[in-house]
C-alpha cells in the first residue's frame, strides 16, 4: 500500500509542499507539519497496525527494528529504506520508579528513558527522520545540498553531527558559547562537525541559523523543522505499545523549544485517529523557572504569551526565552486541557537527587520533570491509582558539572542540596576505613 505524506500550515491545515521542498515555514510566516494520508491509513484496522508494530519492534529487520522506522507507515512512508539513517534509536527503556513511586504515594510511577540512546537524549528520534529526507534528496539527485546545520542547546547538535557523520554529510551547529556541558560540546567535535561556539544565547543561534540557512544551501534541522517531529512523535506511540497499548493517565515531559511536547501530542493524535486508543492522557509540560515563558502564558489564562530572556539554569538545554515551537505546543495543550508547571533551581536539584537515591541517574531537565511530578503530588492532584510516565530527554551523565556540584560541594546558584552525598577522602588504613564504613551504616540504617 502507498501512504502519502506531505507538508501543511499547522496552525490552518491549508497547504501542500512535498516533503523534498526545502521549505520550514508556510507563505504566511506560520510553522508546517507534515500531514499523513489518514483515511488511507484507516483503511487498516487498529488491530492490524499494532500487530504489525509489535512485530517489528527491537527486531532485526533493519531499518524496522527502530522504535521510529517501525512506524514508517506514520514517519516518512516513501522513503527508499537504502536512504534511512538509523542508529538503532527508540526502544528505550521505560523503568519502572517502583521505590521513588512508593515514597511519593504512587507506586505506579515510570520514566521512559529517552536518555538512553545513541547520542544520550531523545533528540535521536527526530534527527534520524531529518538526516534520512536529506539523504534522500541528496543521494536521489532531486536536491543538491551542502550540508546540515542547527542551533543547539547541546544535544539537538550531538544528535545531528552523529546522524550526519554516519551518513557522510556535512554539519554544522551553532552553540552558545560557555552555555553547555562539556560531554555535550565534545559530542559534535568528535563526530567532525563544524562546531561554532557564539557570544550570545540559545535564541540567539536560533536566528542565526534561521539566516544561515535562508539561500537552502544548508538545510534547516533544528525542530521548527517539522521533519523531526516526527520522529518525536513516536515515543508516546511507543510508552502506550510498551503498555501493551493502554495509556498512562499522565505524562510530565520538560519543555524549552516545545517542539517535543507538540511531537508527544501529534502521535497521540494521529493513533488516536487510527482508532487504537480512544482517549490523549493528560500531559504536563514542565519548565525551569529561570526559562518559564510557556508556564506565565498558562498563568495568564492563555491570554498572553511574551518571550524571555532566559537565566542561567542547571537544565542548560530548556535555556530558551523565545521557543520557536510555541504556537503548535500552545495549540495542543490548549486542545487538550494540557497542564504548565515550573521548578527553582533547587527543586529541580533535589528532585533529581532524590530519584538518583532510587536508583535513577537522570539530567537536570528530567530533574525538572520530577520536581513538577512531587508539585502535582503534593497538592493532591494525582491519584494513588494513576498510572504516571515522566519522559527522561537526556543521560544524566551527559550531565556530570551540576551533579558533582550538588553532591560535592561546588557552586550551584541558587541551591542548598537537601540530598548530598559527599565523598569522603581517608588514608589507605584498615581502621579509618572501617570506622567510616561502620558510621554511615549506623547514620543512614540506624
Ligand atoms: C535534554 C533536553 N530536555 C528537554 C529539551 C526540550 O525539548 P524541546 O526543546 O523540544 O521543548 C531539550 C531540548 O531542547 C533537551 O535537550
Amino acid at each position: 500500500m502507498a501512504y502519502d505524506a506531505w507538508f501543511r500550515d499547522a496552525e490552518t491545515g491549508n497547504g501542500r509542499w512535498e516533503l523534498d521542498d526545502i521549505i520550514y515555514r508556510s507563505p504566511t510566516g506560520g510553522l508546517l507539519e507534515v500531514a499523513h494520508d489518514l483515511p488511507l491509513l484507516k483503511a487498516r484496522s487498529a488491530a492490524a497496525w499494532m500487530k504489525l508494530w509489535d512485530s517489528r519492534y527491537k527486531r532485526t529487520q533493519w531499518p524496522y527494528g527502530s522504535g521510529v522506522w517501525g512506524k514508517k507507515e506514520l514517519v516518512l512512508p516513501n522513503i527508499p529504506d537504502e536512504h534511512v539513517v538509523s542508529l538503532d534509536e527508540g526502544g528505550t527503556n521505560l523503568f519502572w520508579a517502583e521505590r521513588f513511586g512508593r515514597e511519593i504515594g504512587l507506586p505506579d510511577l515510570w520514566v521512559k528513558q529517552c536518555g538512553v540512546s545513541h547520542t544520550g537524549s531523545f533528540k535521536d528520534l527526530g534527527m534520524t527522520v531529518l538526516v534520512s529526507q536529506v539523504n534522500h534528496m541528496v543521494r536521489s539527485g532531486k536536491r543538491k545540498i551542502l550540508g546540515v546545520a542547527c542551533a543547539s542547546t547541546g544535544d539537538t547538535s550531538a544528535a545531528l553531527a552523529a546522524y550526519a557523520a554516519a551518513a557522510g554529510l556535512p554539519a554544522v551547529v551553532l552553540l552558545p558559547k560557555g552555555k553547555i556541558s562539556a560531554a555535550q560540546l565534545i559530542q559534535p567535535i568528535a563526530n567532525n562537525a563544524l562546531t561554532l561556539a557564539l557570544d550570545t544565547d540559545f535564541d540567539g543561534c536560533m536566528r542565526l541559523v534561521q539566516q544561515l540557512t535562508e539561500d537552502k544551501k544548508l538545510y534547516l534541522a533544528n525542530s521548527m523543522n517539522s521533519l523531526r517531529v516526527e520522529g518525536q512523535k513516536t515515543v508516546g506511540i511507543e510508552i502506550c505499545q510498551q503498555f501493551d497499548w493502554e495509556l498512562p493517565d499522565w505524562i510530565f515531559i520538560p519543555g524549552g523549544n516545545l517542539g517535543n511536547v507538540s511531537a508527544l501530542y501529534k502521535g497521540f493524535e494521529e493513533i488516536r485517529e487510527l482508532g487504537i486508543i480512544s482517549r490523549i492522557p493528560r500531559i504536563v509540560c514542565c519548565q525551569a523557572e529561570a526559562a518559564n515563558p510557556l508556564y506565565l502564558a498558562y498563568k495568564s489564562g492563555w491570554k498572553e504569551f511574551h518571550p524571555i530572556t532566559a537565566l542561567q539554569t542547571q537544565a542548560s538545554a530548556i535555556r530558551i526565552g523565545d521557543p520557536v515551537s510555541r504556537p503548535k505546543a500552545m495549540k495542543a495543550l490548549m486542545q487538550h486541557d494540557g497542564r504548565v508547571e515550573q521548578a527553582s533551581e533547587q527543586e529541580l536539584a533535589d528532585a533529581s537527587a532524590r530519584a538518583d537515591r532510587t536508583g535513577l541517574f537522570n539530567c537536570p531537565h528530567t530533574g525538572v520533570a520530577l520536581a513538577c511530578l512531587l508539585k502535582f503530588a503534593a497538592r493532591g492532584e494525582l491519584k494513588r491509582t494513576d498510572r504516571v510516565v515522566v519522559v527522561s530527554t537526556a543521560h544524566g551523565l551527559k550531565f556530570t558539572e551540576s551533579k558533582a556540584a550538588y553532591h560535592l560541594g561546588g557552586n550551584l546558584p541558587g541551591v542548598k542540596p537537601s540530598h548530598p552525598n559527599p565523598m569522603i577522602e581517608l588514608g589507605a588504613d584498615r581502621q579509618a576505613v572501617y570506622d567510616a564504613v561502620m558510621r554511615h551504616m549506623e547514620r543512614t540504617f540506624g
